[in-house]
């Protein structure tokens, strides 16, 4: 374990120097110009699985953006940890309000910034970099190990579910390594143990059949940005509660001991809001902040738009108007389930002067890892060694949603263990990952290869 911790430290500016190269590639998964740079993103990680030493890399199709796969599985009688991560990124607009570019990865102050240093490159580069300190010193592994890095997570891993079907016994694996979150707070390391689900929608107002005049038309017609505007506005009530009928039947209400337990972590409301620019937090009345973030549902208006939005001044009724919905959701709220029951709420409300059409776009469960199991207890040690402090138990509000397809479709459970923080400006400008953090991840994730056989066959006891 010596000389391999000590590898690590004597190599800080060469992981650098080699992650800058696959953040200069713009795999943006939302954009079909970028095509090209996402076969470039995959190329590039399927090469270097092979140089660390990793066996049977290869870029795998799936009907969408490609899964690069490699494994390493001379470990005999060792349980098989499966690495998963996404090497596809968000858009770096808007643009200008980067400090420095997007796709140039840049030192300042202790942190790297560009797109993707901690959503999600920089963390799956932690692990090829800890696999590499093993193979390096000493030509093996404690563990065996499979990886599988995707290329459309931030568009909803359409294709990914059919992938592990397909290669449900290729990756076959006692647990699921998942370092695409974040720690508590900058030098409060955490292990998450659950994530939101997620329901994605988009609506669809439309009033006259063609754009009119506002003046000949203003006063005949309700214009169909106030519609929508009007029904946007009633999805919450006063005390902040989600009014789509039904929302909450399948929320199963937090454990006296999860609310214990929240209550304790450092927390404080006033720091929160300053720190994100606000006078004041918002949200669902009688439950706490983390509570809110964490373990309640949310419904969010992530755009909206329509009519005339050039230069200058035109007077027109729209003819449409348009909004992106989000719904997060908690155990056992079912993406289906509620995206019907937005859609049969929004019918029912819409006016009869407009018309309303709602598209799914996509969904995915919220999940939860129990946390007396081997993997966690694995995480919880791992991020104790590497960190050199006592790890928090969190969860987090944002969703992965093939967490869950690994449980359903190979029956294993993942362990979130992430190293970005929460203000690291993932899918805004500026996102960045902590050096420090990432440096300490890649010792925790040796520690975890090392020390997961051992709590796994504690289990088996
Ligand atoms: N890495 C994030 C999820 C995340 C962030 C988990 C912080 C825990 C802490 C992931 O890339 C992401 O952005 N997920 C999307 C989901 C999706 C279906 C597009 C999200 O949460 O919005
Ligand atoms: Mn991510
Ligand atoms: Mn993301």
């Amino acid at each position: 374990m010596k000389n391999i911790l000590s590898f690590i430290n004597s190599n800080h500016s060469r992981y650098l120097f080699e992650l800058k190269e696959l953040l200069e590639i713009p795999s943006v998964s939302s954009q079909t110009r970028r095509r090209p740079d996402i076969y470039r993103a995959a190329k590039w990680l399927k090469n270097h699985l092979k140089t660390i030493g990793l066996k049977n890399a290869k870029i795998i199709e799936t009907g969408g953006h490609p899964v690069v796969y490699a494994d390493w599985l001379n470990a005999a009688g060792k349980p098989t940890i499966l690495i998963y991560g996404h090497y596809d990124v968000q858009p770096e607009d808007p643009v200008n309000l980067w400090k420095t570019p997007p796709f140039d990865a840049i030192v300042r102050r202790g942190r790297l910034y560009g797109r993707g240093t901690a959503d999600d490159k920089g963390q799956i580069f932690m692990h090829l970099k800890a696999l590499e300190a093993f193979l390096h010193n000493g030509g093996s592994l404690p563990v065996n190990i499979k990886i599988v890095i995707e290329g459309e997570e931030e568009i909803g891993s359409e294709h990914f579910a059919g992938f592990l079907k397909k290669y449900k016994k290729m990756l076959k694996a006692d647990v699921v390594l998942v370092s695409d979150s974040d720690i508590f707070a900058e030098g409060i390391p955490s292990v998450t143990y659950a994530l939101r689900g997620i329901s994605y929608l988009e609506v669809e107002v439309t009033g006259p059949n063609s754009d009119l005049h506002s003046g000949t038309f203003g006063g005949a017609f309700h214009n169909p940005i106030q519609a929508l505007s009007e029904m946007v506005a009633s999805l919450h009530d006063k005390n902040g509660r989600i009014t789509v009928k039904g929302m909450y039947d399948d929320v199963k209400p937090l454990s006296k001991n999860e609310r214990t337990a929240f209550k304790k972590l450092p927390w404080n409301d006033k720091f929160f809001a300053g720190a994100n620019g606000v006078k004041k937090l918002y949200g669902e009345k009688g439950y706490s902040t983390l509570e809110r973030l964490w373990a309640r549902p949310t419904l969010e208006c992530n755009g909206i738009w329509g009519g005339y939005t050039g230069e200058g001044a035109k007077t027109v009724i729209p003819s449409k108007a348009y909004a992106k919905i989000s719904m997060r959701l908690v155990p056992d709220q079912l993406p289906k389930k509620v995206s019907k029951l937005f859609e049969r709420h929004l019918k029912r409300i819409a006016p009869r002067t407009v018309r309303v059409k709602v598209r799914h776009l996509h969904g995915g469960e919220p999940a939860i890892t129990p946390i007396d199991s081997p993997g966690l207890m694995t995480a919880l040690e791992a991020m104790a060694k590497g960190f050199g402090k006592k790890p928090l138990y969190q969860r987090d509000g944002a969703s992965i949603p093939i967490v869950v397809d690994f449980k359903k479709i190979l029956g294993t459970d993942s362990v979130l263990l992430g190293f970005g923080v929460p203000d690291e400006n993932a899918h805004a400008p500026n996102e960045f990952i902590v050096l420090d953090n990432f440096f300490k991840g890649i010792k925790t994730l040796v520690y975890y290869y090392k020390l997961f056989p051992e709590f796994q066959k504690m289990k088996k006891c």
